[in-house]
């Protein structure tokens, strides 16, 4: 489909987040040490918002069950856990992104 502006490149600064919805795909995009990622802003396990998780570095924490993402790759790094059980969620999707004249612009 191609790139799709989103933002300008400062309004998401370093170790910051901003959810957008890009034809029809929620997408979130992070600012990991100055690049830009973007990932899919739904947890794989049961729909998180990962938008509302924490951002540590170049992972997010899904609010609901715990489940982390790598935003550079989709990788479930650690899978949800629901009161003592641990279970397993699938990579989450990824999305080019590039700044181009200070605009951020996502393939999705
Ligand atoms: S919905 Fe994200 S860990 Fe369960």
């Amino acid at each position: 489909m191609g790139f799709v502006e989103v933002a300008k490149a400062n309004d998401i600064p370093a170790g910051q987040k901003k959810l957008f919805t890009v034809q029809g795909k929620e997408v979130l995009v992070v600012n990991y040490e100055g690049k830009h990622y973007a990932i899919g802003g739904r947890c794989t396990h049961m729909n998180g918002e990962l938008s509302k998780g924490k951002l540590e570095g170049k992972l997010v924490t899904c609010p609901r069950h715990g489940s982390v993402f790598d935003v550079t790759t989709g990788e479930c790094v650690t899978g949800p856990r629901i009161v003592f059980l641990k279970f397993r969620a699938k990579r989450a999707p990824t999305y080019e992104v590039k700044v181009e004249g200070g605009s951020i612009k996502v393939d999705v």
